[in-house]
């Protein structure tokens, strides 16, 4: 009976963790890199299933799962603002329903008879303007909901926006943080494409992504052209005001009275807001809007309904990611139709092979769709579509639609099934089940089918891995799928740290989509193509001696920069900094890079902090590997199964031999590692943020060298929490808790000695 629990406890376990990692790729991929690896509709069902099984299994829960969590991540290529007030998401409802029985609990919490305001659901980038004394002194994306980016500089480029607030008879409070959308108008995102795609630029998939990637540029190494038109992109941005943040008495007693008076001083408001007498009046409004949804001047993926009296969003108050007294409501995915050209596979990082649809180029939400993931041959059967049927596209204001199935009426008479083909379409080894019974099939060729190397290299760099930035999806694909050369840099990862930038700066590649392999198209047909390690420069012949000469003396000599050279980008510099920088980065994230199947950060951290080097971890058996909390059976047999391996030894000794640290310093040796003596035994310690002076794992092996427990997250078992400029929640959940909190000096003399040090710090804490 334990052991069937056990069992069912890891499974969850795996499930979590794996939806927690795709959770968040998803995110940083929408928010980081403005492009969506999934529908709206598979990433609310991914968060529904967490939150089922965090339910079912508590001991699952942590507050950095992304169902606690705003959702966003601050990048590092904008300097980071910490929010006067919290920025928070909204919670969605998907049916009347829903919605209904929302505001109904709602005002009943709230004592009844809630005057609510309806609006429309921009689809844009959220915004915090910050005026003192009426000027615009900051302003700043959403981030993980504490800290966002500093664009203070790209705003001031976005006429909608004032820089000084009007005088319109009220006084300007000292301080006041503005809350808005910035948007393309569909309007002008129109030209702004036309613009994109006669300069020769990739087309941008829809208004949300282009006013996230044209609000996210860096004015910094532009030449002048691509600033005038990083600049005109700007200028061409709307925006409307939603609300407020730091605001110490607003004047009024409503939201729907902020937005006139934030209208009397200059602020853009929508012109679509109304005040709702009752709830039949807001479902009114929801019907009403969802007829007109394409009449409006900027795309909408909902209604949002607030409660007007702004004394009741401070009884009502917020979960950690989203207000009580507002929701979302999400109109339901458009449909659209076109022809299934074909089904073809794909391979992923773990040889699975994966059916996908190739479909007559269609419009969806703003974008054309030629692609669609079909996930395995089971779902192709149980959809029942042919290759040659019209079929059914939902459109969920997304770039990646799903089919949903065939229009049968129209199926042709030569409509075929498609069958799972017998060779990957990659490297031609033959396709095969993991295990009797699995319906998946895979390409067994780990070592060396490019698709797979691509996937793990990508997976290497990816957040949950090494976290290395210069590793993306492009660059993963270049290391390993050039072009130019037959001879990758990258067979397989193990030379990962022998690159070397001669090798680098040839590289020229062909963008595919990420779930399909398909080459990215540009509007003229052909293929986008990049060279991410090097940017080519106008330079006088080499040995011309031109550098030497006057410029009357070029003249004479009849010389002109007409000679084509290359130099490293500093792309390809930066991957090699830190690819250097990840050499010693904490023994888990190592773990992960290595994709031994079912070892996701979770089960990597707990085989770290237990052994402590991959050699203790190689010395012991499947009994011990899987004695360890939070490890079990069925990843103990994988851990020992992928050590077997020879190829996969030779990832480790090449690492090794190029400097990777597969060990935690200072760490005793399997078992628990508050058996160390030292200030901090018996305590557990989280650090977060940027600890001045510690690098974010020599913190953590600070702690543990103290003999304490460095842990990733916040509990009611944490007892010191250090924090520096950047802590997002876990700073709030340990305030929340009441833990006490020390800056970088407080953690330094915490280390030396213990609790009683700082415990005239911890005291003023309070
Ligand atoms: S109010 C505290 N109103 O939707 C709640 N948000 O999915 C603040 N959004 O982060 C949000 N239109 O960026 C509000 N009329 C509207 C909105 C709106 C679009 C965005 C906003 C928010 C996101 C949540």
């Amino acid at each position: 009976m334990a052991n069937q629990s056990d069992s069912e406890f890891e499974a969850a376990r795996a499930e979590v963790d794996e939806l927690r990692e795709n959770i968040a790729r998803w995110a940083d991929a929408y928010y980081l890199q403005d492009a969506q690896e999934v529908t709206d509709a598979e990433y609310d069902a991914a968060m529904e299933r967490l939150r089922a099984l965090e339910s079912e299994f508590p001991e699952l829960e942590s507050q950095d799962s992304p169902t606690h969590t705003v959702g966003g991540r601050a990048s590092t290529l904008f300097a980071p603002v910490v929010h006067r007030e919290r920025m928070l998401s909204l919670d969605n409802v998907f049916s009347a329903e829903e919605l209904e029985a929302w505001l109904e609990r709602a005002d009943e919490a709230a004592g009844g008879n809630v005057r609510w305001l309806t609006e429309l659901k921009i689809d844009g980038l959220a915004i915090s303007l910050t005026y003192e004394r009426g000027r615009l002194t900051r302003a700043a994306t959403r981030g993980d909901g504490r800290t966002g980016e500093d664009v203070t500089e790209n705003i001031a480029y976005i006429g909608a926006i004032p820089q000084r607030l009007e005088r319109d008879g009220h006084d300007f409070p000292e301080v006041v943080e503005v809350r808005g959308e910035v948007f393309f108008a569909v309007e002008d995102f129109r030209r702004l494409n036309a613009l994109q795609v006669d300069s020769g630029e990739a087309a941008f998939a829809n208004p949300r992504n282009a006013a996230s990637g044209s609000l996210r540029q860096k004015a910094e190494g532009k030449t002048p052209e691509k600033l005038a038109l990083m600049r005109d992109r700007l200028s061409r941005l709307s925006m409307y005001v939603h609300g407020i943040g730091a605001w110490q008495t607003p004047p009024v007693e409503n939201q729907s009275e902020i937005y006139e008076l934030l209208a009397g001083w200059g602020l853009p408001t929508s012109p679509h807001s109304k005040v709702c007498a009752s709830v039949a009046e807001v479902l009114e409004f929801v019907v009403e809007t969802g007829e007109r949804r394409a009449e409006f001047e900027h795309e909408l993926d909902g209604v949002v309904a607030k409660v007007d009296n702004l004394d009741l969003h401070e009884e009502l108050g917020a979960t950690s990611r989203a207000p009580r007294w507002a929701i979302a409501y999400k109109y339901p995915p458009e449909q659209v139709h076109t022809e299934l050209l074909d089904i073809r596979v794909g391979v992923g990082r773990t040889g699975r092979v994966t059916p996908y649809a190739v479909m007559r180029p269609v419009k969806v939400a703003g974008s054309t769709v030629s692609f669609a993931t079909l996930h395995n041959q089971e779902i192709v059967r149980a959809k029942g579509v042919l290759i040659g049927d019209t079929v059914v596209l939902r459109k969920a204001g997304d770039v990646i639609p799903e089919v949903l199935g065939p229009v049968l009426e129209l199926r042709p008479e030569d409509a075929r099934a498609f069958e799972m083909p017998a060779e990957c379409p990659e490297c031609g080894a033959a396709l095969r089940p993991m295990k009797e019974g699995d319906i998946d099939l895979r390409c067994p060729n780990a070592e060396s089918c490019p698709a797979q190397v691509r996937g793990r290299v990508e997976h290497i760099g990816s957040r949950q891995g090494l976290d290395i930035e210069a590793l993306g999806e492009v660059t993963a694909a270049a290391l390993t799928q050039p072009d130019s050369t037959d001879d990758p840099p990258l067979r397989t990862e193990a030379g990962l740290f022998d690159l070397d930038i001669d090798r680098l700066v040839p590289i020229l590649v062909t963008v595919r989509d990420a779930e399909t392999g398909e080459p990215r198209m540009n509007e003229d047909g052909s293929p986008v193509r990049r060279t991410p390690f090097r940017v080519a420069e106008k330079t006088y012949p080499p040995g011309s001696g031109a550098e030497e000469m006057t410029l009357a003396e070029r003249r004479a000599a009849g010389l002109r920069k007409d000679y084509l050279a290359y130099r490293p980008s500093k792309q390809a510099q930066k991957l090699l900094d830190e690819l250097e920088k990840a050499k010693t980065k904490e023994l888990w994230r190592l773990l992960v890079s290595l994709n031994i199947r079912h070892v996701g950060p979770v089960a990597a951290r707990a085989l770290a902090d237990w052994f402590g080097s991959l050699d203790a971890i190689r010395a012991a058996s499947v009994e011990e590997l899987s004695a360890v909390e939070g490890v079990g059976p069925i990843i103990a047999e994988s851990v020992v199964e992928w050590l077997k391996v020879d190829w996969h030894l030779e990832i480790v000794d090449r690492w090794t031999a190029a400097g990777v640290r597969f060990s935690t310093p200072g760490h005793p040796g399997p078992g628990k590692t508050d058996d160390i003596e030292g200030p901090l035994s018996g305590l557990t310690v989280v650090a977060t943020g940027t600890l001045e002076g510690f690098t974010r794992e020599g913190a953590k092996e600070a702690i543990i060298a103290a003999g304490g427990k460095a842990a990733g997250s916040v509990s009611k078992k944490t007892d010191f929490v250090a924090a520096g400029p950047g802590a997002g929640s876990k700073l709030s959940k340990a305030e929340d808790l009441g833990i006490p909190v020390l800056d970088a000096d407080g953690f330094r003399l915490l280390l030396e000695g213990g609790p009683e040090a700082v415990a005239h710090l911890a005291g003023e804490e309070d």
